[in-house]
């Protein structure tokens, strides 16, 4: 079974691709409201919006010449599969957003994984883009956002392997925290 946590490297790899400079991870678990939220937006160069229904049902759209992607598919089968739906709103030269729900105590709700390590790879893998990772757990809340760590950090590079190491077990203290 495949984890939340790649389904989100998978859509900010889209995100990248279209050129965003800036990423917004968010995921909110909310126990009371037995719900799951995780978004993914960035100001890459968005899509037109026949492109957003195509890449929502691409199993409709057989006889394309063009290839068509499994990435948000994927994701769109995860939430139905757990009582939820994906949503895409884009705009062309403003950016995407991705929200992805589903059902928190679904039997078939997909688990977490290593979202740390995501979080992770994809600042460490892309210096040049910023990335605010927000997770909110039953209202507490923790917000990781590399423009602040570069400020703290005074030119050394987000990415060198010590202060990986060190985002790393905060990241994860944080979470475990929450
Ligand atoms: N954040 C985004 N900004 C702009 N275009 C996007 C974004 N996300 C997806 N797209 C467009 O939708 C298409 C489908 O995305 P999807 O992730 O489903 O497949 P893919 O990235 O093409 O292939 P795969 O994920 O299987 O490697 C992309 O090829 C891209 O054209
Ligand atoms: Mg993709």
């Amino acid at each position: 079974m495949k984890e939340l946590a790649l389904h989100i490297l998978d859509i900010a790899q889209n995100s990248i691709v279209a050129g965003a400079t800036l990423i917004r991870i968010g995921i909110t678990e909310d126990m009371q409201g037995d719900l799951l939220h995780m978004t993914v937006e960035d100001n890459g160069k968005g899509m037109p919006s026949e492109m957003v229904e195509r890449v929502m049902n691409p199993y409709t759209t057989s006889r394309t010449t063009r290839r068509v992607g499994m990435g948000l598919p994927l994701l769109h089968d995860a939430c139905r599969a757990a009582n939820g739906m994906l949503t895409i709103e884009s705009a062309v030269n403003e950016g995407t957003r991705v929200l992805a729900t589903m059902q928190l105590s679904h039997i078939d709700r997909q688990p977490l994984g290593d979202i740390t390590g995501v979080i992770v790879l994809l600042f460490s893998a892309n210096p040049s883009i910023d990335f605010v990772y927000s997770h909110i757990r039953n209202g507490n809340s923790y917000i990781f956002d590399t423009r602040e760590v570069k400020e703290l950090l005074e030119g050394i590079p987000l990415n060198t392997p010590e202060v990986i190491k060190s985002i790393r077990e905060m990241i994860a203290s944080n979470l475990d925290e929450l």
